[in-house]
């Protein structure tokens, strides 16, 4: 069963490019986690996790989640990350929760998608996007080679650097980075809540028609990226840049 976490489209479209390949079922992660959903499940065919990387390894809410999720049945378990430049050391991370869960670590993989964090980097335009995705082809068309033949990823050289990122710089990151304050809604904003609806995390309400945020936020961009009228902002830092999530045409 493939399952995946996605603020953004990337890691979606990935996971149905995949299951699509190896004629497995695809499934969002969104309402269990949405609504703290940590009953088992079961899957005879391999477990395929596909996830955005944050600060080089998975998302923690979805580190959580495996952590408290029994995953029964088969016991061989793949990571496929998409990511806007590198992983650096996540396997490590993931070898040893697989260790904890008694699961068989079939490897984890990096997919080079377009960056969407736009809350401190920039961000394609439309067709700069199209052609990170194009490229990104010839990398899932490897992966569904080696799950279809059940063989393991194989992990890159890691560095120093690698090391670092995924261990304090992710640390850090969650302490200093990841909150939902600076996030603030424009005039433009049409009071549609979407926003609301579209939080993994339940994390936006309405209040007198304008979403405010709480403390639960993940930073996954979804509630910036997705309403074309870009009435969501975060501070200063998103202002005129574009707005990214996986084109439809694809
Ligand atoms: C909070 C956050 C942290 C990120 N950290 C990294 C990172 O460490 N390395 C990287 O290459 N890309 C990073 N990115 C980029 C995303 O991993 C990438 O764009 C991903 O494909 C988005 O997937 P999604 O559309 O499924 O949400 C980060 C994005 C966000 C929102």
């Amino acid at each position: 069963m493939i399952l995946y976490f996605s603020g953004t489209g990337n890691s979606k479209y990935v996971a149905e490019r995949i299951g699509k390949e190896v004629g497995d079922a695809v499934g969002s992660l969104f309402d269990r986690l949405h609504s703290h959903d940590f009953s088992e499940m079961y899957s005879e065919q391999p477990w395929i996790i596909v996830s955005p990387t944050y600060a080089w390894r998975i998302p923690r809410v979805l580190q959580e989640w495996l952590e408290k999720t029994k995953l029964s049945g088969s016991k061989e378990i793949y990571f496929v990350m998409t990511c806007g430049d590198s992983i650096g050391n996540a396997g490590k991370y993931l070898k040893k929760l697989c260790s904890l869960k008694g699961m068989e670590y079939k490897g984890c993989v990096s997919v080079m998608m377009p960056e969407n964090y736009i809350a401190l980097f920039p961000t394609p335009e439309k067709a700069q996007a199209r052609e990170t995705i194009s490229h990104a082809e010839n990398t899932i068309q490897e992966i569904i080679a080696l799950i279809k033949n059940r063989l393991p990823f194989i992990s890159g050289k890691i560095t120093a650097k690698d090391r670092i990122s995924s261990g304090l710089v992710n640390c850090l990151f969650y302490l200093c980075v990841v909150h939902a304050k600076k996030f603030y809604a424009k005039d433009t904003c049409v009071s549609c809540s979407l926003c609301a609806s579209i939080c993994p995390l339940g994390n936006i309400r309405l209040e007198k028609g304008k979403p405010v945020w709480g403390n639960h936020c993940t930073h996954c961009m979804a509630c910036i990226c997705r309403r074309p009228q870009e009435a969501i902002e975060y501070g200063r830092r998103s202002w005129g840049k574009a707005r990214y999530y996986f084109p439809e045409e694809f």
